[in-house]
Formats: C-alpha cells, sequence, structure tokens
C-alpha cells in the first residue's frame, strides 16, 4: 500500500474524503448539531470505516482467487482504500472528540479503559499503516519490515471492527450483520493464502 505523498489528495481522493466530511456534517445538522447528531456521525464513520477498510483488507486476496476487472480495480486501488479508510476513521475520532467535549457524563457512560486501550491499539495501528503508506517512508521501513507491520496491523483492526460491532449484537441483533463483511474477509484471507501455498498441478504439455 505505498502512494506518493504528492498526488494522493487530488481527484476522485479529494472528492471523496470531502463527500463523506460534508455527509458528516449534515447528518449531525439533521439533528441541529446537538450530541445526538454527533453520536450518529461516530456510527456512520464506523460503517463507512468498515467499507473501506473491507475493500482494502481483501483486494490482494480477491484478485487472486478471481482475477477480473473488478479484483484488479480493487487491488490497483487497495493504497487508497486503505487512506480513504484512515481518513473516514480520522473523522470517527473528531466526532468522538466532539462528544466528549458535549455530553462528558455520556461519553463517560458510553466508553470504558477497555475501549481506550484497545480503541487507542487501533489509532495507533491506523496512524502506524497511514505513514507508511507513502513511497519515501515504505522505502525506509524495507518490504519485510513493511509487510509485518501492515498484516499485523491489518489483523488487530479486523479484530477490533469484530469486537466493537459484535459487543453490541446481544442489545441490537441486527449488528451481527456488520459481522459477515468482517468473517467474508477474514475466510478469503485464508483461503488464499492456502491457495498460493498450495503446489502448482505440473505442466503435461
Ligand atoms: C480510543 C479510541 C476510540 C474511542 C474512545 C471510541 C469511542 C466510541 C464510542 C463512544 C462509540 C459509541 C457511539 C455511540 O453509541 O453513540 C463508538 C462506536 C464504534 N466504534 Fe469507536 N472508538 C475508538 C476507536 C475505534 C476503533 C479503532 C474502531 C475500529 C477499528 C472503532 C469502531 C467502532 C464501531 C464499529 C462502533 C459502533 C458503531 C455503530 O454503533 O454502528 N472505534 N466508538
Amino acid at each position: 500500500m505505498t502512494a506518493s505523498r504528492q498526488g494522493w489528495f487530488e481527484g476522485w481522493r479529494l472528492f471523496a474524503v470531502l463527500a463523506l466530511t460534508a455527509l458528516c456534517v449534515w447528518i449531525s445538522g439533521m439533528r441541529g448539531f446537538e450530541v445526538e447528531g454527533v453520536r450518529a456521525v461516530i456510527r456512520f464513520t464506523a460503517r463507512t470505516s468498515l467499507l473501506f477498510f473491507c475493500l482494502a483488507f481483501s483486494a490482494a486476496a480477491l484478485a487472486r482467487l478471481w482475477p477480473n476487472a473488478w479484483t484488479r480495480w480493487q487491488r490497483r486501488n487497495r493504497r487508497f482504500l486503505g487512506v480513504t479508510f484512515a481518513a473516514s476513521h480520522g473523522l470517527h475520532g473528531i466526532a468522538i472528540l466532539c462528544f466528549a467535549i458535549m455530553d462528558p457524563a455520556g461519553y463517560a457512560a458510553a466508553t470504558s479503559a477497555a475501549s481506550y486501550i484497545f480503541g487507542g491499539i487501533g489509532y495507533a495501528c491506523i496512524i502506524a499503516m497511514t505513514a507508511t503508506s507513502f513511497d519515501r517512508t515504505a522505502q525506509m521501513l524495507g518490504p519485510r519490515a513493511w509487510r509485518a507491520l501492515h498484516l499485523t496491523c491489518g489483523y488487530y483492526l479486523l479484530f477490533q471492527f469484530t469486537v466493537s460491532f459484535g459487543k453490541r449484537v446481544p442489545d441490537m441483533p441486527l449488528y451481527a450483520l456488520f459481522l459477515i463483511p468482517l468473517v467474508t474477509v477474514f475466510v478469503l484471507r485464508l483461503v488464499s493464502m492456502a491457495a498460493k501455498a498450495a503446489p502448482r498441478p505440473a505442466r503435461t504439455a
């Protein structure tokens, strides 16, 4: 996932991030910029982050298992999908900060030591992945360390999404639907890894 620092925030990428920001302002404005609006933005950005994360983290596996025009597009653009996920989660962070400032009691009730520890590690992963998603920083790190960092952080975020959505399932069973893309990405990666490791059949002609 490397990207040129100069070229990222332009064209469609710029449009995507601005559209996401405008949607957050709109969602919050629908509720008069009150706490409920900010909480709706936290939920909205958690879901847009899920979408971009799953697209980025499944790209290589899908392209290996089903090479076609769409999966090749997805793999070609996975660095940008990854950075768009980071931008979406940046908005999640800003909305969390607004929630903490606007309603400290409600915020304290909605969070715990565990959400700071696990969520904090999640943000550290996102920052590390984004910081090394540019040509120069990726080169400084070297391909082996880059791969180890992105794999570890990617799986950690998969776990974090699963816990964050999963813990809401007992109260809101429909939240189980959010677990479907997460399990799918995990299985796709396992199958793709097995396909890569399997010996290729010898050619007969
Ligand atoms: C220190 C870091 C974090 C804090 C303090 C935090 C805080 C919160 C809070 C307060 C909510 C509930 C909002 C509400 O019910 O109104 C929430 C929802 C959520 N957060 Fe975070 N978060 C953090 C990091 C993360 C990370 C790293 C992820 C995923 C990688 C994540 C994923 C989610 C998800 C999936 C939801 C549920 C959204 C929904 O209800 O649809 N959070 N977070």
